[in-house]
């Protein structure tokens, strides 16, 4: 990947992951270190998109930053997917099957970063439960086609933390799996400077699982001890 501006969509980038990945991203183009690029945020329906888009250049520009080298558009899944060179699918688990049916072609040869946690509700807890693969992110690599390059990674960062763009001095460690070599040093990489999160290597994809679990596990932490937004850091 050798552009000068890397093309990445965020499916799904109208919703609360989405928003702090967008930002954070975006935030690069003015930062002196991290990946350039372009964000094209992800929707059902272009309009929320073109709608998300302009609300994200609002808002940093009322937080005082300089838009003028961050370009931020909104589309479909579709064709977000299509343009872009480096996928984020930032929906919930229950959604993935069939956005990957109507995307899979268009994922061919890129990188497809997977958050998703497979978890439901029973009474007022969360638990994790992964599909019959193991995983999401195995589900997904069963889905996809050989030459796309599934890495998981972000799944125990609180969206919250990640949209506070202002206050966020936290660093949390965010695990990224990933059969291919390549690509997750490359996503690894892009992570490194956005600020809030530090990359670290979790092995392969059939580790995810582990790291998947985890993020019922941090939900159910801070509803059973009065706490909020609650991270990982392992130092
Ligand atoms: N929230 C967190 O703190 C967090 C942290 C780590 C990982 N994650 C993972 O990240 C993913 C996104 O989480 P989120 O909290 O951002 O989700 P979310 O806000 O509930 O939803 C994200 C987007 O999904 C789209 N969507 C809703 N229903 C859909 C459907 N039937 N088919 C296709 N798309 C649909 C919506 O976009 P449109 O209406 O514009 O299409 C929505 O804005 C999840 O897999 C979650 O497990 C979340």
């Amino acid at each position: 990947m050798n552009h000068k501006k890397l093309k990445i969509a965020i499916l799904g980038g109208t919703g609360n992951l989405g928003e702090g990945m967008i930002l954070r991203l975006a935030l690069q183009n003015i930062a002196l270190e991290g990946i350039k690029n372009e964000v094209i945020i992800g929707s059902r329906s272009k309009e929320s998109a073109e709608e998300s888009a302009k609300q994200v250049l609002i808002n940093l520009e009322n937080l005082g930053f300089d838009t003028s080298k961050i370009t931020i558009t909104g589309n479909t899944n579709f064709e977000a997917a299509r343009e872009a060179e480096l996928i984020i699918l930032s929906i919930r688990f229950d959604y993935v099957l069939s956005l990957l049916d109507e995307i899979r072609d268009e994922l061919e040869n890129k990188i497809l970063i997977t958050p998703v946690v497979p978890m439901v509700k029973e009474g007022s807890l969360f638990i994790y439960k992964a599909p019959s693969e193991g995983s999401a992110a195995l589900l997904i690599r069963e889905k996809v086609l050989p030459s796309t390059k599934v890495v998981a990674a972000y799944h125990n960062i609180p969206a919250a933390k990640l949209k506070d763009i202002t206050k966020c001095k936290d660093v949390y460690d965010t695990i990224i799996c990933s059969d291919d070599i390549e690509a997750k040093k490359f996503v690894m990489e892009l992570t490194r400077n956005m600020g809030c999160l530090k990359p670290l290597d979790g092995g392969p994809l059939k580790q995810a699982n582990t790291v998947e679990s985890l993020t019922p596990l941090l939900i159910n932490l801070a509803k059973l001890n009065g706490l909020k937004d609650l991270g990982m850091n392992f130092n």
